[in-house]
């Protein structure tokens, strides 16, 4: 990585997006796109601050921006529609050479998001960012006025909070023994995989209290909600191999650390042991305390039930709850966690998979095998989801795992596999398949960077930029995407803004 790459600004500095958009006579560059724009012709010199007005009517998160030769006004009715004028304003604005006044192109835009819902999951687990490097991911996020930050903060290979209580959560489960080595990809399903480890130890990695206030501070000041993810009943082998007795069969845990290799995981939390669900009790119960926004992620995904079928507590939660079989456990639990948070003000969004079975409409779903399952993996697709009353954030791995091959001619970093090119995630619409009348169940949507094969922060930017610009217009401008032709005309002039503000962008090509 070269040096200059590594110089940083966030939100509250403007200056290199602003130098990098300064194109003497280039036409306004906006990712995404606002959904109404005219540019009036001339331009505006300002030395002060715009005019901002409150103005009831004006659609959530949405704003106007009038820059006129005699001055800039924003019109919103909510704080953040200002926000999200100002960050419009910040990519059009050039500098004066010799006075370094600020010049804008006159120009009347109306814009407002599409959906609510515009996300960024960031995968804590597999590979631990830190504070700073979540914090540049949020600010990067403001700039493209996406406004949800889903933290996947427990998962098989680390749990990253700290929880009164549970001490060896932060002490044990927050290292890991090795990982794998880069270039290989060991998997729990191998017989064995230790060559292809690194032998190095990982952590002690996660988040305490003030780290976490911190963070959610920090969020807030940009706009956006973090949306803290607790895996629950699978992907929990890291809290199971610090706590044996939360498992079916603690003795398979006994010793044992978080996993090295990556899968699914038949070792899951013990749905019939009332200790196992008031552990997770007590988990949520501080996470809804530290975390002020509306939704909480109970993941939900890849949960097999091979152990609860042969566990006589789990067998017997069956019996005692009047349940067909171990496949209605895993239902019996989200609606037990569905009123746990209800009864603290919020609501459960969890992976598609967690809608299967009994589970009450007031469960938000999170579709990712939209477009393909994988073989004997059973799912509800985005139309049965929402016919069933569920609403729905939208992230197929078809067009949203950038964890996928970007299909670049050369490219330096590892992906998980698939393939998921800049025009494709360009292509992502929330709305695909869903009729009209259902649509309102549509949240919106968000790109997921999983981190199994990603090992720093440059590896993330690269893989995070160009296509979160294709996703944020996805969720931002929605149905009024100018098309990919014009897209990535803009993206050519944005990357120079990235690049400038040190983001190791993958290039358009
Ligand atoms: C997932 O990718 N397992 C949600
Ligand atoms: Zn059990």
């Amino acid at each position: 990585m070269k040096e200059s790459n590594k110089a940083r600004c966030g939100v509250a500095s403007f200056a290199c997006a602003a130098i990098a958009a300064s194109i003497a006579g280039a036409a306004p560059v906006i990712v995404p796109a606002p959904r109404e724009m005219s540019v009036t012709g001339g331009e505006c010199r300002m030395s002060g601050e715009p005019k901002v007005e409150t103005v009831a009517g004006i659609p959530p998160e949405g704003y106007e921006l009038s820059v006129t030769k005699d001055g800039v006004t924003i019109r919103s009715s909510d704080a953040a529609g200002a926000f999200y004028a100002r960050m419009t304003l910040a990519q059009i604005e050039q500098r004066d050479a010799k006075t370094k006044a600020k010049v804008y192109p006159c120009l009347e835009i109306r814009d407002a998001p599409q959906y609510k819902w515009r996300g960024v999951l960031i995968d804590d687990c597999r590979h631990f960012f830190g504070k700073e490097k979540v914090k540049r991911v949020m600010d990067l996020m403001a700039r493209h006025k996406l406004n949800r930050l889903h933290w996947h903060l427990t998962d098989d290979q680390g749990w990253r909070l700290d929880i009164p209580g549970y001490p060896e959560l932060a002490r044990h489960s927050s290292v890991r023994a090795a990982s794998a080595k880069h270039g290989t990809r060991p998997h729990v399903n191998m017989k064995d995989y230790s060559s292809l480890l690194n032998w190095e130890k990982y952590g002690p990695y996660f988040y305490t209290e003030a780290d976490i206030r911190e963070m959610v501070a920090y969020a807030a000041e940009r706009h956006i909600t973090i949306v803290p993810e607790i895996e629950l009943p699978g992907h929990v082998y890291a809290a199971l191999s610090a706590y044996p007795e939360l498992a079916c069969f603690p003795e398979r845990l006994k010793g044992k650390g978080p996993l090295c290799a990556w899968g699914i995981e038949k070792d899951v939390l013990c749905v019939g042991n009332d200790k196992a669900v008031k552990f997770m009790e007590d988990v949520l119960d501080y996470v809804c305390r530290l975390f002020p926004g509306d939704t909480i992620h109970i993941g939900g995904d890849e949960c097999p039930q091979v152990r609860w079928k042969d566990c006589p507590k789990c067998q017997a939660r069956v019996k005692a709850a009047g349940l067909r079989s171990e496949q209605d456990l895993q239902p019996w639990l989200t609606r037990h966690f569905l009123q746990f948070l209800a009864a603290r003000g919020r609501r459960a969004v969890g992976w598609d998979e967690y809608l299967l079975g009994d589970v009450p409409q007031s469960a938000i779903g999170m579709s990712w095998r939209a477009g393909g399952g994988g073989a004997g993996h059973k799912f509800l697709t985005p139309l049965e989801c929402v016919k069933r009353g569920h609403d729905l954030v939208m992230t197929p791995r078809t067009h949203c795992y950038l964890d996928y091959g970007q299909g670049l001619a050369d490219d330096p970093y590892q992906y998980i596999g698939g393939r998921v090119t800049l025009e494709k995630a360009y292509s992502f619409d929330p709305c695909e398949g869903i009729p009209q009348e259902l649509r309102a169940h549509i949240l919106g949507g968000q790109g997921n960077n999983w981190s199994e094969y990603t090992w720093n922060e440059y590896d993330l930017e690269w893989k995070m930029w160009p296509r979160t610009c294709a996703i944020a217009e996805a969720v931002w401008t929605g149905d009024k995407k100018p098309g990919f032709a014009d897209f990535k005309a803009r993206m050519a002039q944005h990357r120079r803004r990235l690049l400038a503000s040190g983001v190791n962008c993958a290039p358009i090509e």
